[in-house]
């Protein structure tokens, strides 16, 4: 089972950003347990800051990937590139966000991925990527 795990712009600075919102703990820590937990998984990892590169990695991944967790981050609220993309390729697509957009500023609640996407987790921490995790892999059972 093949899944890749896609985050979008700032979340490299998970741990240090805005910890009050995003917490304590760095993107890689956490891969470290994931990895550590899901054995069966091969768990690829991507992040940039670039918006084409979010575009360029979901091509990349979508049509031979069992699943994806996307967290676009901000590029979730303004991007139609993202979200065509995901109409594009084949694998599921899971949107991810740590924070709950929808209790934040309005601009966040627009996400130009949920339409496309399988479904959304938001609000949930960091966990709410090993429960991305956990749906897919309850998808190929
Ligand atoms: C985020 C929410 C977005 O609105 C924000 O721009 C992010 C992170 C989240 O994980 O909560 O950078 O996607």
């Amino acid at each position: 089972m093949k899944i890749a795990i896609i985050n979008g712009p700032n979340l490299n600075l998970l741990g240090k950003r805005e910890t009050a919102i995003y917490g304590q703990h760095s993107f890689d820590d956490y891969l470290v347990g994931l990895k550590q937990r899901y054995p069966q998984v091969e768990l690829h990892y991507f992040q940039t800051n670039v918006e084409g590169e979010l575009v360029n990695e979901l091509h990349k991944v979508g049509f031979d990937y069992d699943g994806i967790v996307l967290n676009p981050a901000a590029y979730t609220h303004t991007s139609v590139a993202i979200g065509d993309a995901i109409k594009a390729i084949k694998a599921p697509v899971v949107e991810v966000h740590i924070s709950n957009v929808h209790a934040r500023e309005d601009f966040r609640k627009l996400s130009h991925v949920s339409a496309s996407a399988a479904g959304t987790i938001t609000g949930l921490g960091l966990k709410g990527y090993e429960l991305a995790i956990l749906w897919l892999l309850e998808q190929q059972a």
